[in-house]
């Protein structure tokens, strides 16, 4: 896929594609997991400190509790969310993962053949804000780190709405707003000077992605913000969870 269009000068400056909103916003973003996919899952255990794998063990957790027949991986990049949900959770659901993201994708189609999963999960390439499918046909959307960088977050929203079930969920894992102080300046001080110096370094990035990264999640609504404009996007039901102090959030949004 070609990001040509988006010259290198412009991903050097992560504040700007943190700012950006519509295609320009999306353009940028895909450049740069474009160039990480294939380190982005040693970063994610290294920047994370392994603890990305217990955030996605609880979302499963809550998508398992609603004993879906049919999942969406909204924005599934390597597929760890889906492949953590089919191996190791008590679900025999059909889910069908979509990425923006071919690099990310060829990623995830890799682990899911090794894994031997491909009879329960299928990839395609999609866009979160125009998903190509029918409505009302998921009883679960899931999205891992995905809707921060959409282009359009309300337009999403309200396309993940409408390709859900009435009275289906969508679950989403989200970097989101640490609830003390004292965590909110440990947070700032590794996410702004240590995680991307060394994201940087481990991916060998060119792009800026880990300096936009940080940046990316303090443009984002706060918890309450997104359960709000889930609700606006029809949502009727919205709670969420904290984890790791409010490094991220889980919502759950019923339709
Ligand atoms: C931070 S990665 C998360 C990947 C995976 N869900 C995980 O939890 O490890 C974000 C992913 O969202 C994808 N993405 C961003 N905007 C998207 C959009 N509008 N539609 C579909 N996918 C999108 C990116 O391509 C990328 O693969």
């Amino acid at each position: 896929m070609s990001h040509s269009k988006f010259p290198g000068f412009m991903a050097n400056k992560p504040h700007i594609a943190a700012q950006l909103t519509g295609h320009e916003r999306e353009g940028l973003v895909q450049r740069m997991f474009s160039s990480i996919a294939h380190r982005y899952d040693l970063n994610n255990t290294i920047l994370s400190f392994g603890f990305h794998h217990h955030w996605k063990w609880v979302a499963c957790q809550v998508v398992s509790e609603a004993h879906p027949n049919n999942v969406i991986d909204i924005g599934a990049g390597t597929c760890d969310l889906s492949l953590m949900l089919a191996r190791k959770f008590p679900v025999t659901c059909q889910i069908m993962a979509v990425d923006l993201n071919e690099e990310m994708l060829e990623v995830g189609v890799e682990k899911i053949r090794a894994a031997a999963c491909e009879d329960r999960i299928h990839c395609c390439r999609g866009n979160a804000e125009s998903l190509g499918f029918q409505s009302n046909v998921f009883d679960v959307a899931m999205a891992g780190f995905c809707i921060r960088n959409v282009g359009q977050l309300d337009i999403a929203l309200q396309e993940i709405y409408r390709v859900i079930k009435p009275g289906g969920q969508f679950i989403c894992l989200e970097f989101s707003r640490p609830t003390t102080r004292w965590l909110r300046s440990l947070y700032d001080w590794y996410s702004l000077r240590i995680l991307p110096w060394v994201g940087t370094l481990v991916a060998a990035d060119q792009t800026a992605v880990y300096r936009y990264l940080p940046l990316s999640i303090r443009e984002f609504p706060d918890q309450d913000a997104l359960a709000g404009r889930m609700r606006r996007a029809g949502f009727n039901t919205v709670d969420y969870q904290n984890l790791s102090g409010g490094i991220v959030a889980i919502h759950r949004a019923v339709k």
